[in-house]
Parts: C-alpha cells; sequence; structure tokens
C-alpha cells in the first residue's frame, strides 16, 4: 500500500505479519523486502507492535513485527498451487508435493491430532498396566483376508518373508509368554483394492489381554474410546455403548455397521406385500423398507433419483416402491393397482409410520435386499441430514458368525481370522452345522464405520487344529503354516482375546474427513503408488540378479 509493505510469515504455529514502513525504515530495507517471494524462509528482526486495524480472525492478529533486519535464508520457486486453507492444487498435485501440501494449516492440523490421539491412547492404556511390545515386520503370512505384500530373501534364494497382515500370531505368542497385557501402535500391510477408508499400509493401535472374557474386553477398551472422546473432542460418554448383535445389525440396518446417528430402522414387510398379484413381490425371497419422517411431500423427480441410486450397479435392487402418507391422510403409491388403501394402512401401522411421512420399499433377494435397503438408509440420511459429523453414535456389534461360507471356492472361511474362538455353547453344532456357530467376536462401530474388531481366541491345540479342518487345511498344511502356534498353545496357554483399532479411520473420523489419507502423512493413492516418490518402480538387473 504505497509507501507501507506487509508480508506474513508462516511457521507451524501460525502466521504473523511484518510490516515494512517506508516512513521510518531504511531505504534498502524496504527494497529488500520488495525481493520476498511467495514460501521464501526468511529471517526478521524488529518489534511487535500494536496492528491499527486488527484481525480478530488470527491468533496474532492484534500484533505486527515493525521489521529493522531481514535476512533472506532461501529463495522458494513459485509454488505450484497455492499454500492456503483452500487451495487451488488437485489431489495428485498436492500428493506430488506433499510436503508442500502439509504446511497447509488443515493438513498440519490432522496431523497433530493425530498426534495427541497417540499419546492420549499410549497415556490410557499405560494406566491400564498396558506394555507396548514392538513385533517382527518381516514375518510369515498371517491370514486376515487380504492378500500378503511379499519381500525376497537374498540369502534364501527363492524364499519370502511377508509382511505383516497385522501382528497376530505375535500377540497370542505374547501372552503364552505371560505379557499379560500388550500394546503396539503398529503399521499392517494388506495388499487388497483401495477405498477412501483403507491403505496398503495402515495403523493399527493393536492390543491383547490374558485372563478374560469378552465383557472384559468390551469394557476396557470402551474405556479407552470414551478417554479418547473425551480428552480429544470433549464429549463425555457416559451411559455403556449401545450393543447389538451381528443378526440384528443385519435385521435393523442391513448392515454389520449400522450408522445409529439416526433411527430409521429397517422392518421387514414380506407377509403383507406377498400375494397380492405384484410379481416382483410375489417372487421376493424378502421384501423390507424403511420410514422417511415428514418425506410425504418428496416430488417425482426425488423418487426417481432415489430409484436411479438404488438401481445402481454397486447397490443392485431392481426398483423401489414408495408410498406417500400424506399430511391430509392420502395415501398415494405406485402400485395402487394391486393394493387396496386398506392394504396400505396396514403397512402404515407396521412401520408406525404417521401422516406426512415416505415408506420407500425394496424386494428381492434376503442378504442383496437388505445391503440395498442399509445403502438407502444411508443416502436418505444424508439427504435429510441426519449424518452431522460433529454427532458420534459408537455401539459395539457382537455375537458374529464364525464362518463365512463362499460359493465360488466351495469352502468355510474364518469370517474374522482363523484363530478366533467359537462361542463354547456351539462347539457341538462345528461338526453338524458349522455355519450356524457363533463367534466370541466384536466391532467397535461408530458412525457406520468398523473402527476395531477383535475376539476371544483359541487357546487349545485341538480346537485350533480342528478350526483349522474346517477351513480345508490339512493337518500338514496347518502344521507347516502355523505348527509354532499350535506348538506354543502345549505350553500352559492362557486364556486370551483382543481387539485392534483402525488408527487412520478413528483419527479421519475425528478430524471429520471422509478419507484416510488426509491422516497420513505420507499416504499412497488410489492406485498404491506414492507419486512424489514415484513408488512402486523398478528395481535395478544387480539387485534382481541378487535375489532371484
Ligand atoms: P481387522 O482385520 O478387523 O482385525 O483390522 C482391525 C481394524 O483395522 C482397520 N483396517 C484398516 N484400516 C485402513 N486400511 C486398511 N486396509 C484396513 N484394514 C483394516 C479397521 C479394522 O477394524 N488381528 C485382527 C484384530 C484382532 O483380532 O485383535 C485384525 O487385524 O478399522
Amino acid at each position: 500500500m504505497g509507501s507501507i509493505i506487509w508480508i506474513d510469515i508462516r511457521d507451524r504455529y501460525g502466521i504473523t505479519q511484518l510490516i515494512f514502513n517506508e516512513a521510518v525504515t531504511k531505504t534498502e530495507l524496504v527494497e529488500q523486502a520488495r525481493q520476498i517471494g511467495r514460501e521464501f524462509v526468511i529471517m526478521a528482526t524488529g518489534s511487535v507492535i500494536e496492528r491499527s486495524s486488527k484481525n480478530q480472525n488470527l491468533p496474532t492478529g492484534e500484533i505486527e513485527i515493525l521489521v529493522v533486519a531481514l535476512t533472506i535464508i532461501n529463495k522458494s520457486e513459485l509454488p505450484p498451487f497455492t499454500i492456503e486453507d483452500e487451495t487451488d492444487g488437485g489431489e495428485e498435485l498436492r500428493m506430488k508435493y506433499r510436503y508442500l501440501d502439509i504446511r497447509r494449516e488443515p493438513v498440519r492440523k490432522n496431523l497433530e491430532l493425530r498426534y495427541r490421539m497417540t499419546q492420549e491412547v499410549r497415556k490410557y492404556l499405560d494406566g491400564q498396566n498396558f506394555i507396548e511390545v514392538e513385533t517382527p515386520v518381516l514375518i510369515k503370512s498371517t491370514p486376515e483376508g487380504a492378500r500378503d505384500f511379499v519381500v525376497p530373501s537374498r540369502l534364501h534364494k527363492g524364499q519370502f518373508y511377508a509382511l505383516p497382515q497385522s501382528p497376530q500370531v505375535f500377540k497370542q505368542l505374547l501372552m503364552v509368554a505371560g505379557l499379560d497385557k500388550y500394546y503396539q501402535l503398529v503399521k499392517c500391510f494388506r495388499d487388497e483394492d483401495f477405498r477412501a477408508d483403507r491403505q496398503p499400509e495402515f495403523t493399527q493401535i493393536d492390543c491383547e489381554m490374558s485372563f478374560v472374557m469378552s465383557d472384559d474386553i468390551l469394557n476396557t477398551f470402551e474405556g479407552l474410546a470414551k478417554h479418547l472422546f473425551q480428552t480429544l473432542k470433549n464429549i463425555d460418554f457416559t451411559a455403556p455403548f449401545p450393543r447389538l448383535t451381528y443378526t440384528d445389525a443385519l435385521t435393523y440396518y442391513g448392515t454389520d455397521k449400522p450408522d445409529i446417528r439416526f433411527e430409521m430402522k429397517i422392518s421387514e414387510i414380506t407377509l403383507l406385500v406377498k400375494g397380492k398379484g405384484f410379481g416382483i413381490a410375489d417372487n421376493a425371497e424378502y421384501i423390507g423398507g424403511i420410514c422417511a419422517k415428514n418425506c410425504s411431500e418428496y416430488s417425482r423427480k426425488q423418487l426417481d433419483e432415489l430409484t436411479e441410486f438404488v438401481k445402481k450397479p454397486q447397490i443392485g435392487a431392481k426398483g423401489l416402491v414408495a408410498v406417500k402418507f400424506n399430511q391430509d391422510g392420502m395415501v398415494k403409491s405406485s402400485i395402487d393397482k394391486f393394493y387396496t388403501q386398506d392394504d396400505l394402512l396396514k403397512w402404515k401401522a407396521l412401520f408406525n409410520a404417521e401422516n406426512g411421512d415416505l415408506l420407500l420399499i425394496l424386494a428381492g433377494e434376503k442378504i442383496s435386499t437388505l445391503s440395498a435397503l442399509s445403502a438407502l438408509r444411508l443416502e436418505m440420511g444424508q439427504r435429510l441430514g441426519l449424518r452431522d459429523k460433529n454427532k458420534f453414535a459408537p455401539l459395539w456389534v457382537t455375537d458374529f458368525p464364525l464362518l463365512e461360507w463362499d460359493q465360488e471356492t466351495q469352502r468355510f472361511y474364518a469370517m474374522h481370522h482363523p484363530f478366533t474362538s467359537p462361542n463354547p455353547d456351539d462347539i457341538p453344532l462345528l461338526d453338524t452345522n458349522p455355519a450356524d456357530v457363533k463367534a466370541l467376536a466384536y466391532d467397535l462401530v461408530i458412525n457406520g464405520t468398523e473402527i476395531g474388531g477383535g475376539s476371544i481366541r483359541i487357546h487349545n491345540s485341538d480346537l485350533q487344529q480342528k478350526m483349522f479342518s474346517i477351513l480345508g487345511l490339512t493337518q500338514e498344511q496347518a502344521e507347516k503354516q502355523f505348527g509354532f502356534l499350535m506348538n506354543a498353545f502345549k505350553f500352559g496357554a492362557p486364556p486370551h482375546g483382543g481387539i485392534a483399532f483402525g488408527f487412520d479411520r478413528w483419527v479421519a473420523l475425528f478430524a471429520g474427513v471422509d478419507s484416510i489419507r488426509d491422516v497420513i502423512a505420507f499416504p499412497k493413492n488410489n492406485a498404491g503408488s506414492d507419486i512424489m516418490i514415484d513408488t512402486p518402480s523398478e528395481i535395478s538387473e544387480t539387485q534382481l540378479k541378487e535375489l532371484f
């Protein structure tokens, strides 16, 4: 501004304004100030003075520094995007220059939050007598359901290490070793397809305890969750977290990770809908729906949008039936041909719907229809503003099935992992009806995200052997892959169980961001690459020759 120059100087703690006033500042200094460009590193000396026009939005907005000496320590090229809270750099560019991206306050704040969370996790677990133990990174494959990343061994040609998908077997061995309460903030590696809440390397808060039952674990780690909510979000959860069985979660929310920030539960309505000549319904295994409060005014266009939504290939419904219960008591639907007003009033009663509400109904095969209803419920929750990022609704989902049948390979897979204990009451069913066996397994779900999961473990080598055989491993294969574990169980293994939390997911939830990339300093992109350091990349012939 004419004879005055202002320069914003930014460091980790914020922005401070420097001022050069031609009236009082030496001319060379003013000239020097004019040389400064964006992102230059400078050293300035001067007096802190009160600003004439104060900026209430800045912590340093009431002062400025009248500069008397200036050094340009290092110049900067013009950065490829502006380093401000709202930047013009697309994701790709920001990741290529991630060190510049981290200069932006929102990114830095997320990393600071992440750090404070690690401190609070350690403080809480230390207070509960846990000890942190590091486990190896070059290991043998651990089955957690994803593909392993493998590392060729130079000294043992043709042989490979696997990177841990989790420290599962090691933490169990630490229990056999008598450590009683273990935790670790640990990197895990999984070669799986990408989503906003998945990275090929991610961090777990991994925990294990001896001489415990499910309740002990749930209580201890509900304590951790409450501690984190209290210290980082200033939210006190006084009541116990709700607990929902896996079966109920599927029945009422269509998913094992329900978002319970809002009600809108799914109700089954198969019997009322079938048998009236409406073909799709008559042939359906299951018919269910949700009741959206105060949505009877939805327009044709809005209902068409919802129909398009449920028909998307990833959701897979064939169509959507909507029934409006108007404020004036009129009932409107697209299927009036098949159902009388009386029929539709019975539907209304089943859903506890009131005038002003809208029923949305899907029909088809049971599991896929429930899953489509779950997606529709979330979509409606979103549209109605019921998924507030500042509201948190944690719950435990319990009593998962032990096994999952896979049609393609015609065999059972462990729903959690092969070390999960069946519910002792169900052990006889292992021989007769394995699909009905429940596991002593639980997940912590917050706002529809699976934040953590764990189980009571098998600690008996015969039962572990049996589990492997149900999973299709011969005794020989089991021995080769997990002999060390079954052997360890022969030397006085305590009953034990544990849990692991997806730390990145938890930080993202607290930071209010949708992708875990935003809370990881140097994340991989959607294709699993780090475009800043350009990896994965080829290695030299010499390196290859040494390995193979
Ligand atoms: P699980 O496989 O359920 O359990 O993993 C625990 C938690 O880790 C998080 N998570 C991920 N986060 C980011 N990117 C990924 N690719 C990813 N995969 C998983 C989720 C999940 O709930 N060893 C068992 C735990 C145990 O039984 O104690 C395990 O790893 O939030």
